[in-house]
């Protein structure tokens, strides 16, 4: 069987309701499963800083019995010695999975098509399925379900926004991207996850306008207005995205049960208030523990 990589979150559409089911059934499992993964050796290589991605992943394949391998990308020849290609070809002979956090998803695709084993993406410039995965899971848990529920994103436009594009449409969770005109997801992905929608009777909407958006909201989503690698300054990011900060009076706007995400890291005063963060709304650190199972699922569908 062809080996199947998770770079986008549309490599698995047709997974990825199966994919949701089964992070919540290793949830309620922990600690009962075997060592589904007893033997397989997963390497993680890191161009960026990780909390979360490089803990849950490391926990989740432990838990499932196999070995988790980090490398920092700097201490590795690729890039600057040996080629993208070779890496991928020796990590293919010894190892039985890749996560790759990288800059550039040029690069990312590229390992991906050369390596024989699958490649995960732990997040690159364009997006970051995994955490769009533990997000519906969370929403899943949190909502009942997807059908007639909206999530407005606020903020920047970003590789997390983009994965949630496309994990809304896919679930039928109606989205709004509510971004600076600037700042919008990209232009592409916004396109297909609207034709997905469009098959599935949902809606991918997009708007500059955050009180409008926010009435009937059912989810507010942020993340941070300085993406890893993003060079703005400051204090133009708080010029530019000021507007779309998750407060208590932007919530006030949505619907009484609405939740709160972030992907975190957060950024408290910023894209998101202490007071909304901390608050009864937030499901982030739900959110946050959801990435070791939905990894758990991810790891299980494609390496065992
Ligand atoms: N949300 C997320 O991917 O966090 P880390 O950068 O800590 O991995
Ligand atoms: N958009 C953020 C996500 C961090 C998990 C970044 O790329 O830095």
């Amino acid at each position: 069987m062809a080996k199947k990589d998770l770079i986008s979150v549309v490599d698995m559409k047709e997974e990825w309701p199966g994919l949701i089911d089964l992070s919540i059934k290793l949830k309620k499992e922990r600690g009962k499963h075997n060592a589904p993964l007893k033997g397989k050796t997963l390497i993680m290589i890191f161009e960026k800083p990780s909390t979360r991605t490089r803990i849950s992943f490391d926990v989740a394949i432990t838990e499932l019995g196999g070995h988790a391998l980090y490398i920092d990308a700097s201490k590795l020849h690729m890039g600057h010695g040996e080629t993208v290609e070779d890496t991928a070809k020796v990590m293919s002979r010894m190892a039985h999975g890749i996560m790759y956090r990288a800059y550039d998803y040029k690069v990312m695709d590229k390992f991906g098509e050369i390596a024989t084993i699958p490649v995960i993406s732990g997040l690159d410039n364009l997006e970051h399925p995994c955490q769009a995965l533990a997000d519906m899971v969370t929403i899943r848990e949190k909502l009942g379900s997807f059908r007639g529920k909206k999530m407005v994103y606020l903020g920047d436009g970003n590789n997390v926004c983009n994965s949630l594009l496309y994990a809304s449409a896919i679930m039928g969770l109606d989205m709004v991207a509510c971004c600076p005109a600037t700042r919008m997801p990209n232009a592409e992905i916004m396109l297909g996850a609207a034709r997905i929608a469009d098959a599935n009777g949902s809606k991918i909407l997009a708007s500059h306008d955050p009180k409008e958006a926010c009435k009937d909201a059912d989810v507010l989503y942020t993340d941070t207005w300085i993406s890893m690698g993003d060079e703005t300054p400051v204090e133009k990011a708080v010029k530019i995205f000021s507007m779309y900060q998750i407060n208590s009076e932007l919530l006030s706007i949505a619907n009484p049960g609405c939740i709160v995400m972030h992907c975190l890291p957060a950024h408290r005063g910023f894209e998101i208030t202490a007071e909304v963060m901390d608050g009864p709304q937030s499901v982030v650190f739900d959110q946050a523990e959801n990435r070791l199972h939905a990894q758990k699922a991810v790891l299980y569908t494609l390496l065992k």
